[in-house]
């Protein structure tokens, strides 16, 4: 009676015992339901240890493979690299042993189809092989083995070496697993550090508000109308000069604008609070909070250090009143000398002022207060900047107050 398959009959799966032989049939097996239940039970001998698939198309060899590692690992032997591409179909080895010099398919043929497999590229490959010259061992490893093995090989020495590759790719999946850990508990610290950011802005911004007197959350709907501006800028791709607009951050512009007003903490209440028109000397003053908000956001930087979200809230404070002719403060800075953060939020700054209501004044109605910017094109607002505020006008109208 037979019992092994014949080293020349093709497809055939190798082992020790009748039990392991099976016939491989091309495309889905028959046994396919049958086969897990039977490697469970031969894994079940060793259930701590790894899995080996020992791959040879020399009985003899896959014979003194197994009998080599099964003491101390689980081992799947199969005939070609046909088979072994067949049984990656149900099983997971944690190493594949695969022999070079197989009819139909060599070792070389079947480490490119394994790499590309995204069930099957990240075990590690050994080659074992008789033909162990340099040139050959060299494309071997070129091709994503980790190791070579000359036949006939030593028993120890085998184990020795599958051992020491099974220790290594233990330590990577380790170190990954850390280094995934490190990376969510990185993400994790920075989303607290911007929540708490956000929620330090949103006191800053209420008690700047509070202090102001003004209601409608200036603070809130400025930053809103910046999106819309900040994004149409960034859409209509226009030059900004040294600033690298493809590359904003149009949350974090966002977020430092609500500083804007910041320095409004240092003035007054006899000023900040006065229902009627401010006198030229309370003017002089009020003008002031560019400069304190500018000074207190450079105490906030940590010596040569600057974040990006300090450095545009400077520019965002200490800019924002500027005006294209010149006639702004605190700088009398004109056009272009004006930094482009600066005059996109004097257009977000007016805009809020003239929809709001103020202790002095009643809101202006949207379409009064475009009227009201696109006049100043030129003269208190960049002319480009005008042009987009029009075109997207109609969004500052359903942004809800
Ligand atoms: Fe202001």
């Amino acid at each position: 009676m037979v019992l092994w398959p014949q080293r020349q009959d093709p497809g055939y799966a190798w082992g020790l015992t009748k039990f392991d032989i099976r016939p491989v049939i091309p495309g889905k097996p028959k046994c396919l339901t049958s086969l897990p239940t039977r490697l469970k039970a031969t894994h079940m001998e060793n259930s701590n240890s790894k899995l080996i698939m020992l791959v040879d198309d020399s009985g003899a060899n896959l014979l003194t493979g197994k009998a080599a590692l099964s003491g101390s690992y689980k081992v799947l032997t199969a005939g070609s690299a046909a088979t072994m591409l067949e049984m990656l179909e149900w099983n997971k080895p944690d190493l594949i042993l695969l022999d070079v010099d197989m009819p139909e398919m060599n070792g070389f043929q079947a480490i490119k189809i394994l790499k590309e497999r995204g069930d099957a590229k990240e075990i590690p490959v050994i080659f074992l092989t008789a033909m162990n010259d340099s040139n050959h061992e060299l494309e071997g490893l070129e091709l994503g083995a980790v190791d070579y093995i000359a036949k006939p090989f030593s028993p120890p020495l085998l184990r020795k070496r599958v051992e020491l590759h099974l220790l290594l790719k233990d330590n990577e999946k380790e170190l990954q697993s850390y280094n995934d850990n490190l990376q969510s508990m990185v993400e994790e610290k920075t989303k607290t550090i911007l929540k708490l950011q956000n929620k330090l802005l949103a006191s800053m911004a209420e008690m700047v508000e509070g202090r102001d007197g003004v209601t409608g959350d200036h603070i809130v709907n400025t930053m809103r109308y910046m999106r819309i501006l900040l994004s149409a800028y960034q859409e209509a791709g226009i030059c900004g000069g040294a600033e690298e607009v493809s590359e904003w951050d149009i949350d974090l512009l966002c977020r430092s604008c609500q500083l804007h007003d910041v320095g409004k903490i240092a003035i007054s209440d006899a000023i900040l609070k006065k229902p009627g028109k401010l006198t030229d000397e309370e003017f002089a003053t009020m003008q002031q909070h560019t400069v304190f908000g500018v000074d207190f956001i450079e105490k906030l930087e940590d010596g040569e250090e600057s974040s990006a979200f300090l450095r545009y809230a400077k520019t965002f404070a200490g800019y924002h009143h500027e005006k294209w002719n010149g006639a702004g403060y605190p700088h009398g800075l004109s056009g272009e000398a004006i930094p482009l953060l600066g005059r996109l939020m004097a257009i977000a700054d007016v805009y809020d002022a003239l929809t709001s209501d103020r202790p002095y004044k009643k809101a202006f109605s949207h379409e009064e207060a475009v009227r009201i910017i696109v006049e100043g094109r030129g003269t208190h607002f960049d002319p480009a900047l005008v042009d987009i505020f029009e075109k997207k006008s109609e969004m500052f109208r359903q942004t809800e107050k």
